[in-house]
């Protein structure tokens, strides 16, 4: 009671608010996303997502090198197709984008973990993540299609596999099509707890991957619920995933916070496309201070309970704290 406690003795310097700091954000806190796409030369910034770009895979190899430098550990690989279908082939295509940027990004930079988003909307013609029948996103006959597209990322090389699909079982149809073809070793990361976000809006336009009817409502997670994430995230432990994601990050902190108190794995969180761009945005117009606004959205994450930031901001978050 005042005037005995004064909690501000121990903010009265930047050495003692150092010393009793709880969350340390540091570069191996950090995932990168990339956005892959067919072609040589290519680096198209995304407007909406000012510095984050599409590029070729000979691009994107310099990326993946100058991230590691950065001392951050790993990169998430998005593909951009040249051909689009109704099934998404182009999806497990042994040549395909991303097949072909994790086979040069592992040759380039072998201890950069290259994880890879395993989901169909990016290359099916309808935008949606699964197949389509009657305007309905079948659940069932997709996980055969996320399996063979896991399986040729793995087969391709990624360390690590991250379904963001939504469907449901896919954690376990994927986890037995790698045991079953010599994978057992390769961890999943589950985008356990994915709702059916606004926030994403500006990815759509990186990845081209805007669903050409309807919404994503029937497989994505309702903003408005809580509860159901941990039922989500302990289906998706039980069907065998290593890391659990909850995805938007910004706005779910208190689904972060129950995960992380409810589970033991490694609890990740995407701050997403739109969570970047409302900063960048408003950085621009001079209405908030950038790199202090970027830092604080950061520490809230992991303060919330994240092991695991991906992030647009990773290189310049890494290179603030290296400096
Ligand atoms: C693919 C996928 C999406 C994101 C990551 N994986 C988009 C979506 O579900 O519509 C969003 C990432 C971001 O907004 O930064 N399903």
């Amino acid at each position: 009671m005042f005037p005995v406690h004064r909690p501000r003795r121990l903010r009265s310097s930047e050495t003692i608010r150092r010393m009793v700091r709880e969350t340390i954000l540091l570069p191996d806190d950090f995932i990168y996303p990339l956005f892959v796409t067919f072609g040589k030369g290519v680096k198209k910034p995304i407007p909406s997502m000012p510095g984050c770009h599409q590029e070729s895979v000979d691009e994107a190899v310099k990326t993946a090198r100058e991230t590691y430098s950065l001392g951050i550990p790993g990169v998430i690989l998005f593909g951009i197709p040249e051909h689009k279908d109704e099934t998404g082939s182009s999806a497990w295509a042994p040549d395909g984008v991303v097949q072909a940027a994790i086979k040069a990004i592992k040759d380039a930079v072998p201890e950069l973990l290259v994880i890879t988003d395993v989901c169909m909307c990016e290359y099916t013609s309808h935008g949606h993540c699964g197949i389509v029948k009657d305007g309905e996103i079948l659940n069932d006959p997709t996980l055969e299609l996320l399996q063979k597209e896991a399986l040729s990322h793995v087969r391709a090389g990624a360390d690590m596999v991250a379904p963001s699909d939504m469907m449901d079982g896919r954690v376990l149809a994927i986890r037995q099509v790698l045991d079953r073809e010599g994978y057992s070793n390769i961890p999943i990361m589950s985008y356990a707890a994915k709702y059916s976000s606004a926030f994403y809006g500006p990815f759509r336009d990186a990845a081209e991957s805007e669903p050409r009817f309807g919404d994503r409502r029937s497989y994505q997670m309702d903003p408005c619920n809580r509860r159901e994430a941990l039922k989500e995230v302990a289906l998706d432990i039980e069907e065998g995933a290593d890391i659990v994601m909850v995805k938007p990050a910004l706005s779910y902190l208190d689904v972060i916070s129950d995960v992380k108190e409810n589970f033991d794995l490694p609890v990740a969180a995407y701050n997403v496309s739109g969570e970047y761009s409302l900063v960048k945005a408003a950085a621009r117009l001079g209405w908030i201070d950038h790199d202090r606004v970027m830092m604080e959205v950061l520490a809230s994450i992991k303060r919330a309970g994240a092991d695991i930031i991906l992030t647009y901001f990773a290189p310049e978050a890494a290179r603030l704290l290296n400096s």
